[in-house]
């Protein structure tokens, strides 16, 4: 299970090639944000063992991608992508990985960037298979 949490690294010549811009920023003083290394770099047992919808990728989404990817095309709805409910984003899961981690075109500009850890985040939700809600404890 925890081999998933590599899958959006495969392909892509790993450390080298993220940690470049990485240490130009740093160079450059432009800072380099605090657990934005890489993927490898995270350690998987500091991701708790259930990422759920509510608790762990709804607030991410709404911090990265909801103020341009909402039903209300009065703020934008980019693209037409509505990614503010839970089954939508399960729907554009592969899309949103893809833009967010593969490419890193979303969210655009590189104000707001996704890191290493939300990536983690996102892959062992992926591999519980999306859980909405926590389990219930007994
Ligand atoms: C500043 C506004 C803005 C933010 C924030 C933003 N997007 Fe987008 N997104 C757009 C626009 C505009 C489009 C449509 C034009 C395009 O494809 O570039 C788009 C298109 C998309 C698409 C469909 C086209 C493609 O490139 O595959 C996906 C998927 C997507 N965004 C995912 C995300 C995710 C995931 C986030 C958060 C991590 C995010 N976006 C954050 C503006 C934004």
């Amino acid at each position: 299970m925890i081999s998933r949490v590599f899958r959006y690294r495969k392909g892509r010549s790993g450390v080298k090639a993220a940690a470049g811009p990485c240490a130009l920023l740093l160079l450059a003083n432009l800072g380099c944000g605090l657990g934005d290394g890489t993927l490898e770099e995270v350690d998987p047992a500091s991701i708790p063992a259930e990422v759920t919808y509510t608790q762990h990728i709804k607030p991410r989404m709404e911090y990265f991608c909801v103020a341009c990817h909402n039903p209300d095309a009065s703020l934008g709805n980019a693209g037409g992508w509505d990614l503010s409910t839970y089954l939508l984003v399960r729907a554009s899961y592969d899309s949103i990985a893809t833009t967010s981690f593969l490419k890193r075109t979303m969210p655009p500009g590189g104000a707001r960037r996704l890191t290493a850890e939300d990536e983690a985040y996102f892959n062992r939700w992926e591999a519980l298979g999306f859980p909405e809600k926590p389990t219930p404890k007994p």
